[in-house]
């Protein structure tokens, strides 16, 4: 990760990330797997701000609420970058509109060293089934998904991980992605879910969310 500093106030944050991405071939990232998986480290203390994020992304970044993604053990990079994005209004979250006005890079890259040194959430507890599981898993693994997500889709660098992550989310981020990207999210994923259906989203959705 370059130093954030530079990029602080740039609206060409986007354009900046956008190319460090492509830049990084699915090839490169599968060479380097799981080098930079997300390390518990429980020691590290939780920054004043934190205590405001908890109250929607759960105890320790393990969401409660299934439209809220839980941040416990993505990767630091992912949570950076998205931070940056939501602040600069790249990324649009209406629930955290205005919320990280101001907050200088500094607090944002503690917040986001916290989170992913939480250790990774459970596996989804509600009923299973298992064919859409096994729909999914299929579909997840002929679409080559864990090439840039890491085969056990726990993520590495600016890319999320996606075991255990809450379903209700997944599926909503899914279609966004494919449906209406905004100008702060990566194209590589609109291209990954392009000609995917609804069906099959929700069958990732279900696989992911039940996987640790
Ligand atoms: C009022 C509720 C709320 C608060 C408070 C809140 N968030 Fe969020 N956050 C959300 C929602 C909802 C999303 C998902 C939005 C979407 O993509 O639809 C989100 C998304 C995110 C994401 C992107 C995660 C991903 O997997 O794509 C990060 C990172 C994040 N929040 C970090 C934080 C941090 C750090 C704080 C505290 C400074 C915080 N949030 C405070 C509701 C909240
Ligand atoms: C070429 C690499 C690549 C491939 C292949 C890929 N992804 Fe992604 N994915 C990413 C990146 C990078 C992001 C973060 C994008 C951003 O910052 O907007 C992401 C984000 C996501 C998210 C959002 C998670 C969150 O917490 O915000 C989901 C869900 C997802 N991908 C699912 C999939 C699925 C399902 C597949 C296979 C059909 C797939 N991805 C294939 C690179 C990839």
């Amino acid at each position: 990760m370059p130093s954030l500093d530079g990029l602080q106030r740039s609206a060409r944050w986007g354009v900046v990330l956008a190319g460090a991405l492509a830049w990084t071939t699915p090839a490169a990232w599968a060479q380097q797997a799981f080098q930079g998986a997300a390390r518990v480290n429980a020691s590290i203390k939780a920054p004043e701000r934190a205590a405001q994020c908890v109250a929607c992304h759960g105890p320790a970044g393990v969401s409660q609420i299934p439209s809220i993604p839980s941040l416990a053990a993505q990767p630091k990079t992912f949570i950076e970058n998205q931070l940056v994005l939501i602040r600069e209004g790249l990324r649009d979250v209406p629930a955290m509109k205005g919320s990280l006005d101001g907050v200088p890079d500094a607090e944002l890259v503690a917040l986001a060293a916290y989170f992913s040194a939480q250790p990774a959430p459970p596996a989804a507890k509600g009923r299973v089934n298992k064919a859409s599981l096994e729909r999914g898993r299929e579909l997840a693994k002929s679409a080559l998904c864990g090439t840039c997500h890491l085969p056990q889709y726990q993520g590495r660098d600016q890319v999320p991980r996606l075991a255990s992550q809450q379903e209700q989310f997944l599926l909503d981020v899914m279609k966004e992605y494919r449906d209406k990207p905004g100008p702060g999210r990566d194209t590589v994923m609109a291209a990954a879910l392009y000609g995917i259906n609804d069906a099959q989203l929700k069958d990732l959705a279900h696989f992911f969310a039940h996987s640790r």
